[in-house]
């Protein structure tokens, strides 16, 4: 019975299996009912007494190198065969998971494309800014009371140091670097200190844009966002609404004619058919001073959106906090859009 045992041993030390099919049968061959391993241990009965222990063992160190022997070569097997299968080129590909862009991406592209073609470039600045690009170069000085309008995230309470609040700043420092002609549309993130609720959020996106060359006039503005409106919703009546910015003069904000057809359009345009859109105006000629900009020479507009109220108007999104909330449900729902 030892020796039958031991050649066992020496067996299984020799043994090389080719594939799944020779490791089921090696399987079979030691462990099933009526295998090796089975067959040895009903012998232990016949075994004198003393030697059972030993005999025992040695069964069982049978038993243990088959399982090790099994799951071994298992795994090798069933990585080959997935091995061998991505060899196949006529397999279908494996499903790739397609991501989509953010509504809010997908907006700005737009506005910026539309720009991009009538000759502005792209500014960009920190987020985190100075008194004097976000609000002083800005024709806002100190207790200003218009600063009220933009309630400011200060850092460690230092009133030199904020979150920008409008990427008006961006073309402060665009204007500081560079001489006019200017053409440049400051795309970027901006914060106010205000409640979160379905229309408003603590931060949102904007796009402003400047225009600084000479002579340029306020029928330039009109002329500029009349193309942004055609180019952007496909509509073409618009107003322009004197309004009040610090840093513009004349100010406006810019409507568009929606119109009345849906009754969402209703809905969204409390019944009048007109759509708020924009704020705009021709830059305040001590903005321009304060970026060393020679006022007799050269003019300018300026206008700033946010990019959020655009995505839900076109989008139909009724709460801009799902824009942030990152839910795979809701951003799959923009894949086409891009
Ligand atoms: N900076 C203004 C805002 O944040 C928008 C604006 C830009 C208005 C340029 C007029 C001119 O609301």
């Amino acid at each position: 019975m030892i020796e039958e045992i031991n050649k066992h041993i020496a067996d299984l030390e020799k043994i090389k299996l080719k594939n799944s099919d020779e490791l089921e049968k090696f399987r079979i061959k030691y462990i099933s009912k009526k295998g090796i391993v089975p067959f040895l241990f009903s012998k232990l009965k016949e075994i004198p007494d003393a030697q059972k222990r030993e005999v025992g063992l040695k069964i069982n160190s049978i038993k243990e190198k088959v399982n090790e022997i099994l799951s071994k070569q298992k795994k090798k097997f069933t990585k080959t065969s997935s091995d061998q299968s991505s060899d196949d080129l006529t397999k279908p590909a494996n499903f790739i998971k397609l991501g989509s862009r953010h509504p809010i991406s997908i907006v700005k592209n737009k506005i910026i494309d539309i720009f991009l073609k009538i000759g502005f470039d792209i500014s960009e600045g920190p987020e985190i800014e100075d008194d004097w690009h976000n609000f002083t170069a800005l024709n806002l000085p100190e207790h200003h009371p218009a600063r009220d309008m933009q309630d400011t995230f200060y850092i460690n309470k230092n009133p030199d140091w904020l979150l920008r609040t409008h990427t008006s700043s961006v073309q402060i420092r665009h204007m500081e670097n560079n001489d006019p002609p200017i053409r440049t549309i400051s795309p970027g993130r901006v914060y106010r200190n205000e409640d979160i609720s379905a229309r408003s959020h603590c931060f949102f996106h904007q796009v402003e844009g400047l225009y600084i060359d000479k002579g340029v006039s306020f029928v330039d503005l009109k002329q500029t966002l009349l193309h942004f409106t055609k180019e952007l919703f496909g509509k073409s009546k618009i107003r322009l609404r004197p309004s009040y910015f610090p840093f513009t003069e004349p100010s406006a904000e810019l409507d568009i004619y929606w119109g009345l057809e849906s009754e969402a359009d209703y809905r969204i345009t409390k019944g009048t058919g007109w759509l708020e859109i924009l704020g705009c105006g021709m830059v305040d000629p001590n903005v321009l001073q304060n970026c060393k900009i020679d006022t007799e020479k050269f003019s300018g507009f300026a206008f700033g959106l946010g990019i959020e109220r655009i995505a839900m108007l076109l989008y139909q999104i009724e709460d801009i906090r799902t824009l942030y909330e990152n839910d795979l449900r809701f951003l799959n729902q923009f894949r086409s859009s891009i």
